[in-house]
């Protein structure tokens, strides 16, 4: 039982929808500029009293249903997000505490966009080290929150939502491999400023919400996207051909688009959802996920590749078999 695989897979979208019709009444923009230069066409909001926790709530109890487990069966929770509900505890913990699954370690992850890839690959490491049984993975943000919805460089991409896996302990795997990096040096093309202990008193009033320096992002994310796919596969032995499923972090249509070309994949191989979901942040790759397992593209015995890229930079892999 030294492999984790994944039993089962849940998502969940704030019901309220933004389209780029309203966005035009908002900023200075046009709906055929943001589907031209992004792909995306609506993005969910999540309710003024809907927070983090009650996205991944949602998400995590579909999850398990489609596990077939009862929450007292989990024993670690790990939660990807950039948008707790406080400061402090984490939103891993009060998760753990509407489920009612007590005792086992809960924590947060803080590696912006691919906060849900890096929890995945650490529920993986207990899962196999046997410190684990049955993990429930979250990638949950309301990363509208820390939006600048005069800034039209930026507003016009993120959404709200929360994705969510079980995993649990199997005799063959499972997830293959996963593999996570970071360059601190990148901080200003994607940051919020202001900070607990940078302070919230910042010179400028923009401070707490994201700035993003949008075509230097696009760049390193493509080239990123494009390396670790070809890093994790060739560690592997394996190729592209090999993989039935790429589930990219949902960023920017002409991202997925150039990262396809640029591995020699079909693109009707990689998992779209930009179009209605915007970048979800932590939520985009397990809600991407969740959404082809439920139409039924993703089979059981399916490769997936899922990647993660976001601020810091960070990055991430996961290589399994549904
Ligand atoms: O998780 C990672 C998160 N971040 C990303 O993945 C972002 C990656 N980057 C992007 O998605 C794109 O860079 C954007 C969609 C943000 C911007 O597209 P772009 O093709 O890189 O445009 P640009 O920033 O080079 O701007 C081109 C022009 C500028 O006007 P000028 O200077 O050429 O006159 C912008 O002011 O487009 C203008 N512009 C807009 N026009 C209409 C920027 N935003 C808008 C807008 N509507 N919403």
């Amino acid at each position: 039982m030294n492999y984790a695989r994944i039993a089962g897979t849940g998502s969940y979208l704030p019901e309220k929808i933004l389209t780029n019709a309203d966005l035009e009444q908002l900023i200075d923009t046009t709906a055929d500029w943001i589907v031209e230069r992004t792909g995306v066409e609506e993005r969910h909001i999540a309710a003024p009293d809907e927070t983090t926790c009650d996205l991944a709530e949602r998400a995590s109890r579909r999850a398990l249903d489609a596990a077939g487990l009862d929450p007292g069966d989990i024993d670690l929770i790990i939660l990807g997000t950039t948008t707790p509900d406080h400061i402090f505890p984490s939103v891993a913990t009060q998760l753990q505490h509407r489920l009612g699954c007590y005792g086992g370690p809960a924590f947060d992850v803080q590696a912006v966009c691919t906060g849900f890839v890096y929890a995945m690959d650490i529920a993986n490491r207990f899962i196999r080290t046997q410190a684990a049984k049955r993990a429930l993975v979250v990638g949950a943000d309301t990363f509208t929150r820390i939006i600048n919805w005069k800034d039209r460089g930026t507003c016009i991409l993120f959404g709200d939502g929360a994705g969510a896996v079980v995993l649990e302990a199997a005799e063959e795997p499972g997830i293959i491999d996963s593999r996570l990096g970071a360059d601190g040096r990148y901080k200003e093309l994607l940051w919020v400023p202001a900070g607990v202990s940078s302070g919230y008193e910042q010179t400028r009033q923009d401070a707490a919400f994201v700035e993003m320096r949008g075509s230097e992002v696009f760049k390193v994310a493509v080239t990123t996207l494009k390396e670790i796919a070809e890093q994790i596969l060739i560690a592997n032995r394996m190729t592209v051909a090999d993989v039935d499923w790429v589930i990219p972090h949902q960023a920017n249509r002409r991202i997925l688009a150039a990262t396809a070309k640029r591995l020699g994949l079909p693109e009707e191989r990689m998992v779209d959802c930009v179009r209605t979901h915007g970048n979800t942040s932590a939520a985009s790759v397990p809600l991407a996920l969740d959404v082809a397992v439920r139409d039924g593209r993703i089979q059981r015995g399916d490769t997936l590749l899922l990647e993660g890229f976001g601020g810091g930079f960070t990055w991430g892999a996961v290589l399994a078999k549904y």
